[in-house]
C-alpha cells in the first residue's frame, strides 16, 4: 500500500470554503451574523445531522451546568448545537487548523463563543486537565487517531467521577479486501477501524464501565447509499455554487463509503460508557 496522504487531503476535508459559499448562496456575507439553524445543513459531518446530536444529549442527560469535551469537532457543528440547545459549555478540540479557524469564526458569528471554546490540537497530546469534564463526545473522529488505547486512557482521566462518554464511529464487520483496505486508509483516512468487540475491549482497558455498544450498520449503510443517490441527483446545482472539483471530491468520498458498506466489511457503531 502506498504511503497514507495527510488528513487534510481526505476528500471530505478539501474545498472547505463550501461553508462560506453555501452561506453566500443564502445571502449571508462573510462577516454577517448567523443563526445556528442556518448552518445545520453544512456543519454536521456525521450521520443524521442534528438529530444525532439531540439524541446524544438525551442519552447523556446533558444539562446547562455540564462541561463537555467534543473530540474531533470539525467545523464545530455538534459543539454549537449542544451549546445552543442545552446551554452547556463545550470544548471543541480539532486537529486541523483550517477547520478550527472556520469553526471559531462560525461560533463567534452565531454568538455562541461564551459557551463554546475552540482548541486547535491533537487529542493524543493536548494537555487535558484531570477530572475537568462531565462528559466527552465524539462523532466520526476516533477512526482517524492512530493510538486508540492511549487516547481513551487520556479521555478517561479527563472525566470527573460519574462522567460519561458517547462515541459514534466506523467499525469493521469483516476483514477488508486489499482494495477496500487501501480506500479505508487513503480515502477515509481510517487509521483504526476495528471490530466492535475490540472497540469495547479498548474502552474497558481504559477503565470505563457499563460499556454499551450498538451496531448502527443497518441504519448507516442505507443512509450512505441514499446520500450518494441524492448527491448525484444534485450534481448540477452543487457544481454551480461550488465548482466541479468540489463536487468531485465529495462524490469520491460518498462513493467509496457506500461501496465499503456494500462490501459487508464497513460498519457503524455507537458506544456509551461511564466512569465510576
Ligand atoms: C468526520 S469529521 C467529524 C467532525 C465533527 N465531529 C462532526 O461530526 O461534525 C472528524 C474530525 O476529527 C478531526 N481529527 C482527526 N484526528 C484528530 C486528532 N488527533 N485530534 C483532534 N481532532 C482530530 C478531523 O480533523 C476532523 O475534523
Amino acid at each position: 500500500m502506498s504511503e497514507v496522504a495527510p488528513i487534510a487531503m481526505m476528500p471530505l476535508y478539501t474545498n472547505v470554503d463550501r461553508i462560506a459559499k453555501g452561506l453566500a448562496a443564502l445571502g449571508i456575507g462573510p462577516t454577517d451574523p448567523i443563526h445556528p439553524e442556518q448552518l445545520f445543513a453544512m456543519d454536521q459531518w456525521h450521520y443524521h445531522g442534528t438529530d444525532a446530536i439531540r439524541d446524544t444529549a438525551k442519552r447523556l442527560a446533558l444539562g446547562p451546568k455540564d462541561q463537555v469535551l467534543d473530540v474531533g469537532s470539525g467545523v464545530g457543528g455538534p459543539a454549537r448545537y449542544l451549546a445552543h440547545t442545552i446551554g452547556c459549555h463545550v470544548t471543541a478540540l480539532e486537529l486541523q487548523p483550517e477547520l478550527h479557524e472556520i469553526a471559531v469564526d462560525l461560533t463567534r458569528r452565531c454568538a455562541l463563543d461564551r459557551l463554546v471554546t475552540h482548541v486547535c490540537a491533537d487529542a493524543l497530546t493536548y494537555p487535558l486537565a484531570d477530572a475537568s469534564f462531565d462528559a466527552w463526545v465524539s462523532w466520526l473522529a476516533i477512526l482517524h487517531i492512530p493510538d486508540r488505547p492511549r487516547l481513551l486512557a487520556r479521555l478517561r482521566r479527563a472525566l470527573r467521577p460519574g462522567g460519561r462518554c458517547h462515541i459514534e464511529d466506523l467499525c469493521m464487520r469483516a476483514t477488508f479486501a486489499p482494495r477496500d483496505l487501501n480506500d479505508v486508509r487513503q480515502i477515509v483516512h481510517g487509521n483504526v477501524v476495528t471490530s466492535i468487540a475490540d472497540y469495547k475491549t479498548d474502552l474497558e482497558a481504559a477503565s470505563f464501565i457499563n460499556v454499551e455498544a450498538t451496531d448502527l450498520t443497518p441504519d448507516w449503510a442505507p443512509y450512505a447509499a441514499e446520500r450518494l443517490t441524492a448527491w448525484k441527483a444534485g450534481h448540477a446545482a452543487y457544481a454551480r455554487v461550488h465548482g466541479e472539483a468540489a463536487y468531485a471530491a465529495q462524490d469520491l468520498f460518498y462513493t467509496v463509503i457506500a461501496r465499503l458498506y456494500e462490501s459487508g466489511s464497513l460498519g457503524g457503531v455507537r458506544l456509551q460508557a461511564k466512569v465510576p
